[in-house]
């Protein structure tokens, strides 16, 4: 085992870690949220759940990793879809991780039968 006796190591370390702890959980939900219901809700529904068309998919519980890389990929047509190529391509990084966090965080209503 490595021993480090330096305190000025010690707190340098320590800082270096929560920086990195930091950086790793970027998505903030409260910002997914906010933005989720000025330009989204219009279509998803509000609660991620009810959808203005039933050809809409619900957001709701869906996993947060899958709606970041669905948003990534409306952005840059990667999926092709003209209605959220328009809502993605105004977006950065950061707001699509905020909305992924957001819609993964709300209770989904699709279950699996027993
Ligand atoms: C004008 C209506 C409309 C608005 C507003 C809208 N969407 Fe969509 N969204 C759609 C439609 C339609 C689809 C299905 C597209 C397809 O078939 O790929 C979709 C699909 C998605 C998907 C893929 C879901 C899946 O299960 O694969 C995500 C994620 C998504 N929208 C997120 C958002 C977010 C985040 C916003 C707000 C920034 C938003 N949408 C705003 C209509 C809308």
């Amino acid at each position: 085992m490595i021993r480090i006796h330096s305190l000025a190591t010690k707190v340098a370390l320590s800082f270096a870690m929560v920086a990195a702890a930091t950086s790793a959980q970027a998505a903030d939900i409260e910002k997914g949220r906010a933005k989720a219901d000025q330009v989204c809700a219009a279509c998803h529904g509000k609660d991620g759940n009810t959808p203005i068309d039933p050809s809409y998919p619900k957001l709701a519980g869906q996993a947060a990793d899958y709606l970041y890389h669905a948003l990534r990929d409306y952005r840059s047509e990667a999926r092709k879809n003209a209605i959220m190529a328009g809502m993605a391509k105004p977006l950065s990084d950061a707001d699509m991780k905020n909305l992924a966090a957001y819609y993964a965080s709300l209770p989904g209503s699709l279950r699996i039968k027993p």
